[in-house]
């Protein structure tokens, strides 16, 4: 049985299991490439792909032509895309510290946002990277995203004596007011948004939802007392199961937040 430390190992924290995330968690690369097509890249343009993992829609967005280059956090990840995709650059940095040399025509990035606490950071980093016109191209969990599984997690959590105050909150899944709000505070104004429930098949039958659990909820797993992680599984998958569970698969209820926004010239206020 792996120890409750072992189950931060699929967390940012402590490093991903890049390999096991390509394995058994390709649909999620798989479900961006509608976002590449929001992206529309054009030969030429300079992409970067912010929190690219193991660099499938970079290499997609570079087949376009583009100059993409993929940046995440995790070393695993970015060792396992530059195995993977040889003629396209990657390197390692945080999203929420974005360096970026000259002027960018655009920033994609897909399911990666919602585990960057500082989206302040994040967006302010991105509007200073982009040119003016320049378009910010996101999907990420949006309000109320895999609520079905995050209320019996915290349940089991406060059963097992882990108060709300001292529970691990790993995501960030804004509204799609707030999320606007902020975009326009830091000079990006949006020209498309979507949000919509995607009830998303897990992988690995019977075994989907504690594949999912070890590989996306380490943070929640970690903070059950010593021992207690399989518990908590066990707990979540009982719970859930009336509702996730179809008899074959386990089907998770993601709520997605997709959007385009544009950095607009400085000095240009509302109505310019
Ligand atoms: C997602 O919405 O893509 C997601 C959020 C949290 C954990 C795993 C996936």
């Amino acid at each position: 049985m792996p120890t409750t430390r072992g189950y931060a190992a699929g967390m940012a924290e402590a490093g991903w299991d890049a390999e096991r995330y390509a394995e058994a968690f390709s649909f999620i690369p798989e479900r961006g490439r509608e976002l590449v097509a929001w992206l529309d890249p054009r030969p030429g343009e300079r992409i970067l792909d912010l929190g690219c993992g193991t660099g499938a829609l970079t290499a997609a967005i570079a087949a376009a032509g583009a100059q993409a280059e993929g940046v995440d956090q995790d070393a695993a990840m970015i060792a396992l895309a530059r195995r993977e995709h040889p003629g396209v650059p990657f390197r390692q940095a945080d999203g929420q510290r974005l360096r970026v040399a000259g002027p960018l025509d655009a920033v994609f990035s897909n399911a990666a946002l919602h585990w960057m606490p500082d989206q302040d950071a994040v967006i302010s980093g991105v509007a200073a990277a982009l040119r003016p016109g320049g378009r910010f191209v996101v999907e990420m969990g949006g309000r109320r995203n895999v609520a079905a599984i995050v209320a019996p997690l915290r349940a089991a959590l406060e059963r097992e004596g882990v108060p709300v105050a001292r529970q691990p909150h790993p995501w960030v899944f804004p509204s799609p007011a707030e999320q606007a709000a902020r975009l326009e505070a830091h000079g990006l104004e949006l020209r498309r948004l979507s949000a919509f429930d995607r009830a998303t098949p897990l992988e690995g039958g019977e075994h989907g939802m504690r594949d999912w659990l070890r590989m996306f909820a380490g943070a929640f797993l970690a903070a059950a007392p010593a021992g207690r992680a399989e518990a908590l599984i066990a707990a979540v998958e009982d719970a859930t199961r009336p509702q996730l569970f179809d008899g074959e698969r386990w089907v998770a209820d993601y709520v997605r937040l997709r959007f385009v926004a544009v950095r607009v010239a400085s000095g240009a206020g509302a109505g310019a």
